[in-house]
């Protein structure tokens, strides 16, 4: 969605993706670079094949359940492959770059909304990884003058509006697409926790839409190249919806039932995740537009149907 927009917006963009988790057809051919992230002189290759202004470091493991079973992936894959990006940006001259990070950085916050100044205490080793990330970055700067955004996502949900790109995860996790699924084949998705001390128990997110979100990464971009410093922002609505309410609201744009069973709360799931996104609005002049409920659900159902 991010290379939609930049497109959009009169950028050139290369996008570097090894598939391991990802679709070649998500991607125009000729933009398709397919390497890892450990391939440092292949990094600055392609770095060094026109000039590159600027990375967009989306790349990573992001299970929160996987990284319980095998941290050892997610160390690997999301800081020893991010520090070889990190190394290759060095020896190509690219001096700034826009990292994805998550809301897993607070891990159980105790305030709400959660601001950027709360503590990074990430609770499973897919948090970690991305803090660990976020202190090189720190460094990087310090020691190197590399300026970076680190975008703290909440939740980040719906398609492209003209179903061009979408979530296609496998094992899918994301609650809007395990919803729509349900719907699609009859087979009952499952809500875990109905307990939680929320208006009617189940869990509360913040989710954006991901044309908001990749207005965010521009607007991070486009920061740095006016000669911004590092920052970090969260990039949520600030209005939290449980999942009953995101149930309902798939019911009410595909007009049929979501078969659904109940179980036990998830470890290490707290009960309210909601951003405070006010210091990205303010300094970045961002608003998201698209992130209704019903925006979101709309552009993910259209997006199954294509
Ligand atoms: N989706 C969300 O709600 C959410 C929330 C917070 C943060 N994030 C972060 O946003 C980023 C994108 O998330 P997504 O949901 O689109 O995930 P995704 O799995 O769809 O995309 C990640 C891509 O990175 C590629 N990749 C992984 N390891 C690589 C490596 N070593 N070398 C090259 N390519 C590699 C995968 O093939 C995949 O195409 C991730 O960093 C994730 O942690 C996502």
């Amino acid at each position: 969605m991010t290379t939609l927009e930049l497109l959009a917006a009169g950028y050139d963009v290369v996008v570097v993706d090894n598939l391991s988790r990802g679709h070649r057809e998500a991607v125009e051919p000729a933009r398709l670079r397919v390497l890892d992230l450990a391939d440092t002189e292949g990094l600055i290759a392609v770095m060094r094949e026109k000039p590159c202004d600027a990375v967009i470091h989306f790349a990573a493991y992001s299970a929160v359940g996987e990284s319980m079973r095998v941290p050892e992936i997610y160390f690997q894959n999301n800081v020893a492959g991010s520090l070889s990006l990190l190394t290759a940006m060095r020896r190509a001259e690219v001096g700034k770059i826009v990292f994805s990070s998550t809301a897993a950085v607070y891990g159980m916050p105790v305030r709400m909304p959660i601001a950027e100044s709360e503590p990074s205490v990430p609770v499973n080793p897919y948090g970690e990884s991305k803090v660990m990330v976020e202190k090189m970055l720190d460094w990087f700067d310090q020691i190197h003058g590399m300026k970076s955004v680190c975008l703290r996502y909440f939740n980040a949900a719906g398609a492209d509006p003209k179903a061009r790109a979408g979530e296609d995860h496998n094992p899918e996790t994301h609650l809007i697409p395990l919803l729509l699924r349900a719907v699609k084949t009859g087979q009952p998705v499952t809500i875990f926790g109905t307990d939680y001390p929320t208006a009617d128990g189940t869990c509360v997110r913040d989710y954006i839409h991901v044309t908001d979100l990749a207005r965010a990464h521009i607007a991070a971009l486009e920061s740095l190249f006016e000669g911004g410093t590092s920052k970090k922002y969260n990039v949520g609505t600030g209005a939290g919806l449980s999942v009953k309410q995101v149930l309902t609201a798939v019911e009410a744009v595909t007009g049929r039932n979501v078969p659904f069973e109940t179980g036990p709360r998830r470890e290490g799931d707290p009960p309210v995740l909601v951003a405070d996104s006010a210091r990205l609005r303010h300094e970045l002049n961002w608003t998201p537009q698209h992130s209704s409920v019903e925006q979101i659900v709309e552009t993910a159902w259209r997006w199954m149907n294509r």
